[in-house]
């Protein structure tokens, strides 16, 4: 089977990381969320304590950054400088700090070069907001998965129930509106579906579902 470049775009918590990893294993794929490589330059202009403005001080930070994903049976683990930041970078302050410095082009300039290297022979799954559009123009396939927003808020809720934190449904339902439309207003490789994307609404679909889905597309090509 040829190696395919499959892109997966959406917003906020509508299905793409989890259905990105599991076809990624079925499909024996490298999975990349692009999302955890915005998350690390955030922390890392936290760490240096960068003001977003300071265009000159983000361009020194971004030319020595090291941001190194590796793959382990249990999901991915995220290295910024050496260090492991795979739970860290999930708390909310990053959440929020990915999405603002993500608007800043010099910063897209630098992950969407880091992404193509790593895309450019195939067999490769990556999930964000711009791959469809500009990382992958001329990716294999492209999904734009969607869920509704009280959809999307409760799977964050349940995810931090999971890990043993107890947060408000409401205050997650905000975070996500806010960034769904800072992530969709802004003049850089706005959120938005790629005109040839399939459009997937995971709202009424179970994981496996999703998955299952998505296989079909790529399968059929095959025949
Ligand atoms: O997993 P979740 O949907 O919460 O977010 P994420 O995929 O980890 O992305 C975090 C933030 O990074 C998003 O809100 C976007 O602002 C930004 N991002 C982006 O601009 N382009 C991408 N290709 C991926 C993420």
């Amino acid at each position: 089977m040829k190696k395919y470049i499959i892109a997966i775009d959406g917003p906020a918590a509508s299905g793409k990381s989890t259905t990105a990893k599991r076809l990624a294993k079925k499909l024996k794929y490298i999975y990349i969320d692009t999302g955890a490589m915005y998350r690390a330059c955030a922390l890392n202009a936290l760490w240096e304590n960068i003001d977003l403005k300071d265009i000159e001080a983000l361009q020194k930070m971004l030319s020595k950054i090291d941001i190194k994903i590796k793959y382990s049976e249990n999901g991915n683990r995220i290295y910024l400088n050496g260090k492991d930041v795979t739970e860290r970078i999930r708390e909310a302050d990053i959440t929020k700090l990915s999405s603002e410095i993500a608007v800043i082009g010099i910063v897209r300039e630098k992950m969407v070069e880091l992404q193509r290297k790593i895309g450019e022979n195939g067999g490769v799954i990556m999930d964000g907001r711009d791959i469809g559009t500009v990382v992958f123009p001329n990716a294999d396939f492209k999904f734009f998965m969607t869920a509704d927003v009280k959809t999307r808020a409760k799977r964050r809720w349940k995810e931090a129930k999971e890990k043993g934190e107890n947060l408000s449904l409401e205050k997650i339902e905000k975070e996500i509106e806010w960034r769904d439309k800072n992530d969709s207003s802004r003049d850089i490789a706005p959120l938005r579906k790629a005109d040839d994307a399939i459009e997937i609404d995971t709202s009424k679909l179970s994981i496996e579902e999703q998955v299952n889905l998505i296989l079909s597309y790529i399968k059929g090509r095959e025949e």
